[in-house]
């Protein structure tokens, strides 16, 4: 069976190499498949959940896309759109809401996160973000969403929007229940500056993430002041797990180089993290430098970058509308 894979990145700036090695490095590895049908969302209604410049946000979907395509999603093997111009997926998201439950929102660990102490203070978008979500992966009938660890109870209170729907209605099957596809290793990447926060677009200190777009030097210079401990590297997977830094970092190389956990403890057990950085400073380099060179290449060609995203707005509203359609016949408009 051809596999549907569908997954969004929001449009916020400073893609990351969490993105890439959690999620958008997987989209690659599906997208070469050819009994893939891949649709690749940027998700700029979710964005706007936390405020925005419109100006910043418009220049970051073009850089979204050009991520996309520098990391090496091919536009012409899959559906490349903005979530705004496809007005099926706020439709959905407030029939979804119906459906949806309140307990089950209230316990998203992401919004507590993301709201902070104040959450009298967050925009009731933020709160139903995950519905949003839902909406987006049913309405392409996904069979499998690739997404980082953190996107974990969101797709599971899809799976559950979608079983209500189909209870609800009495339509078996009708909403397609997704398999989350989630890396066992390496599908949360923490901090450079502290092993136990993950790594984050929002964090204030630019030098706590590898950003797509850096260069040779800001790489070099971010991983000789990532955080370390003071012993030499571990000399097993035991010996590794209390010790967030060293873990974050060794699984890093480990996913950049595709080499198993135990295999990068070989390499470097009982050797001093300055001789690992710069190893992994090298890996990171040969990896990202062609990355940051070619996003800057392609930001440049906004026609080009545009008419990607015109293309998949077409075929995304085919899919999409169609789908919408039979869920008002359904609910009985
Ligand atoms: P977003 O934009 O926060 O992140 C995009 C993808 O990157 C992954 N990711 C990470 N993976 C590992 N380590 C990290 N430190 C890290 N940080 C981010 C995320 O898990 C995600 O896969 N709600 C989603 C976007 C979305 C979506 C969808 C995803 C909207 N609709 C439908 C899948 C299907 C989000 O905010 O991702």
């Amino acid at each position: 069976m051809n596999k549907k894979i569908f997954s969004g990145v929001q449009p916020t700036g400073n893609l990351h190499l969490g993105n890439y090695l959690g999620a958008i490095k997987n989209f690659v590895e599906l997208n070469n498949d050819d009994k893939n049908d891949c649709v690749f969302c940027v998700v700029d209604l979710h964005a706007i959940t936390v405020k925005q410049d419109p100006k910043e946000l418009r220049d970051n979907i073009r850089e979204t896309v050009a991520t996309f395509i520098a990391c090496g999603i091919n536009p012409e093997k899959s559906i490349i759109f903005k979530q705004s111009t496809v007005s099926a997926h706020s439709e959905a998201a407030w029939l979804l809401s119906c459906v949806a439950r309140m307990g089950w929102l209230n316990r998203m660990t992401q919004f507590k996160e993301k709201a902070g102490k104040d959450k009298e203070k967050a925009s009731i978008g933020l709160y139903s973000y995950p519905i949003l979500m839902a909406a987006d992966i049913l309405l392409y009938d996904a069979t499998h969403v690739p997404v980082g660890e953190d996107q974990k109870q969101h797709l599971e209170l899809c799976r559950d929007i979608a079983q209500k729907f189909n209870n609800d209605y009495a339509v078996d099957d009708f909403l397609k229940v997704p398999e989350p596809l989630i890396q066992k290793e390496f599908s949360r990447i923490m901090s450079l500056k502290d092993g136990t926060k993950k790594m984050s677009k929002s964090d204030l200190s630019d030098l706590s993430r590898v950003n797509l777009t850096d260069d040779k030097d800001l790489i070099i210079n971010k991983i000789k002041k990532a955080k370390t401990d003071p012993l030499p590297l571990p000399n097993s997977l035991n010996e590794l797990n209390a010790r967030p830094e060293a873990k974050n970092l060794l699984g890093i190389y480990s996913s950049l180089t595709n080499f198993t956990l135990e295999q990068s403890i070989n390499e470097f057990s009982g050797k001093n993290f300055s001789e690992f950085k710069e190893k992994l400073s090298q890996v990171l380099v040969e990896k990202i430098d062609k990355i940051s060179n070619e996003i800057k290449k392609l930001n440049t060609d906004k026609k080009y970058l545009d008419q990607i995203l015109l293309d998949g707005q077409k075929k995304a509203n085919d899919i999409s509308s169609y789908k919408l359609k039979k869920m008002h016949e359904i609910i009985g408009f």
